[in-house]
């Protein structure tokens, strides 16, 4: 995922998307619903899901499944950004009931589920964020009992622990004293970052498998992973939530830009771990720091904005941040259900900023990227997925007052049928959380990470062409 978009391809974008929305024609029909009525905003979903299909092509001959159009320069997206729809299609049917894209979101996640969730065709983009967006909608699909893959296909909670473990043995003692690097091959550019999202989807995955399988191995690894990303101060005492730091500098350079996906990882999982520890007070005050901060930051008005990028004057968000208001949708639903202390708060600003998002969309499901401007913004240079993703979840996550969301996301004991492994990913051994590296574990250490590396590189020829292709 690409997270710091260029300012040359930014100046660029915005001078085409001048002249896109002076071509939009005014008084264009728009999305009628009513946001009281259930069957209304089904109706709207409908016709934004169906919108948003229209962009995906791997169900058509001689295309890949499972990926939209790109990388680029092959098309806008990144194959991240599949993962994450397939995630909002998981969403839409759980919160809607309309299974049209089931079997091919089935297709999809299985297609692409290759190694882990590292197939070789991404290796040049791969970073821990992208393979584990993959791994949150397989986790998803496990915890809303989506259907289950063909026989002799991996199961969902299977691929969900495959993602996990990969990343619990990448994580990194060498550099800051932990967390996990945002790239996965060790020679993509960003290797050397250490950022919050990867380290939060990590965190995310880890909660909801605790949760989900009651194996508390995973809540200790979430403890370790909070304790890393705020120590190195990534999680601020105010609850922002800052990008990341480079190796080079023992991640203290930090960038301190907030996107809201960092933001709305962290507060899903820690609600997760909220409700797996009964409430505890420790977790209790993180998710409220985390929320408050949330709702202050980014919902100004009550409708959200994607701060970073979305100026007052210009938008500058790239393709991936085109996609991020859809993700805090559904953090925020999934935080409300789980951690109902917060559901009165949470409910009114999903109410409020979806009105905001219905209001930039045209009939035909067309969704702008600004939902603060009471009409469609003709913002569709870097691609109309992302926004068509977000507009989706927004929808589809009003419809949280059914019992069946409200029961919360189901767990090995209250009717999730996907069968895991918890060895999925790879063989482990005891898999716990490393402790800090004293000055006595150092020439062991040396050894271990010349043993992981040689079997990292090893694994890198198994995984093929992937990396001359395209570079
Ligand atoms: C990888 O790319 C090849 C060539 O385009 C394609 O045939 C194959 O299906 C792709 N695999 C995945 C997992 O995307
Ligand atoms: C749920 O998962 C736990 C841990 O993996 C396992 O011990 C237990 O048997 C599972 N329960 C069911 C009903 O599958
Ligand atoms: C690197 O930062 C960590 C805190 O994140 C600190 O504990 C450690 O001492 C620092 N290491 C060096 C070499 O400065
Ligand atoms: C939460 O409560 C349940 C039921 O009382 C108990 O079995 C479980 O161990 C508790 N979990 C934690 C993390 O304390
Ligand atoms: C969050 O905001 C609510 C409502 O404004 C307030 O009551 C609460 O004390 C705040 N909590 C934290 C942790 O800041
Ligand atoms: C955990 O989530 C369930 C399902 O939404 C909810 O009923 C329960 O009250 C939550 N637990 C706590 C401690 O809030
Ligand atoms: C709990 O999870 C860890 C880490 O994946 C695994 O090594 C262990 O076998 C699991 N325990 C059970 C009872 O499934």
């Amino acid at each position: 995922m690409g997270w710091v978009s260029t300012s040359k391809a930014t100046a660029l974008l915005s001078a085409v998307l001048l002249a896109a929305t002076g071509a939009i024609a005014a008084g264009e029909a728009k999305l009628q619903v009513d946001l009281s009525s259930p069957d209304s905003i089904r109706a709207a979903a409908k016709i934004v899901a169906a919108n948003l299909f229209s962009y995906y092509h791997g169900n058509q001959p001689g295309q890949t499944p499972g990926i939209l159009p790109g990388p680029p320069p092959g098309g806008p997206y990144y194959w991240w950004q599949a993962g994450a729809m397939w995630g909002t299609y998981i969403d839409y049917w759980f919160y809607t009931g309309d299974s049209t894209y089931n079997d091919e979101t089935v297709r999809a996640m299985e297609f692409q589920s290759e190694n882990s969730y590292q197939p070789a065709n991404w290796t040049l983009s791969l970073g821990n964020d992208d393979q584990g967006f993959w791994g949150m909608a397989a986790m998803l699909a496990a915890e809303t009992n989506f259907q289950n893959p063909p026989d002799g296909q991996t199961p969902w909670l299977t691929l969900a622990q495959a993602v996990f473990n990969t990343q619990a043995w990448r994580w990194d003692m060498e550099y800051c004293n932990g967390g996990l690097h945002w790239q996965i091959p060790t020679t993509n550019g960003g290797y050397d970052y250490k950022n919050s999202i990867a380290n939060v989807v990590f965190l995310n995955i880890g909660a909801r498998l605790a949760r989900y399988t009651k194996n508390d191995t995973y809540a200790k690894w979430v403890d370790t992973a909070w304790d890393w990303i705020e120590g190195v101060g990534y999680i601020t005492k105010d609850y922002n939530v800052l990008d990341g730091g480079h190796t080079e500098e023992n991640c203290t350079d930090i960038n301190p830009v907030q996107f809201s996906a960092n933001m709305a990882v962290l507060l899903h999982g820690s609600a997760i771990m909220y409700n797996y520890t009964n409430g505890s007070e420790k977790w209790r005050a993180r998710v409220a720091g985390l929320l408050n901060h949330t709702i202050d930051f980014f919902f100004p008005d009550g409708i959200m904005v994607e701060r970073a990028c979305e100026l007052p004057d210009r938008v500058q968000c790239n393709t991936d941040q085109h996609s991020f208001k859809g993700y805090m949708h559904r953090a925020l639903a999934t935080t409300a259900v789980v951690a109902p202390f917060t559901r009165e708060q949470i409910v009114r600003v999903l109410r409020s900023s979806t009105e905001g998002a219905v209001s930039s969309c045209l009939a035909d499901g067309t969704c702008g990227f600004r939902w603060n401007t009471g009409s469609y913004d003709g913002d569709n240079v870097v691609g109309p997925a992302g926004q068509e993703m977000s507009a989706l979840a927004a929808l589809s996550t009003l419809l949280i007052d059914q019992q069946k969301v409200l029961n919360g996301p189901l767990t090995n004991t209250t009717g999730g049928t996907s069968q895991g492994d918890p060895s999925a990913g790879g063989t482990f051994n005891a898999l716990a959380p490393p402790k800090p590296i004293t000055t006595a574990d150092r020439a062991g250490a040396g050894i271990l990470t010349a043993v992981v590396l040689a079997t990292f590189l090893g694994g890198l020829v198994w995984m093929g062409m992937g990396w001359s292709e395209g570079s």
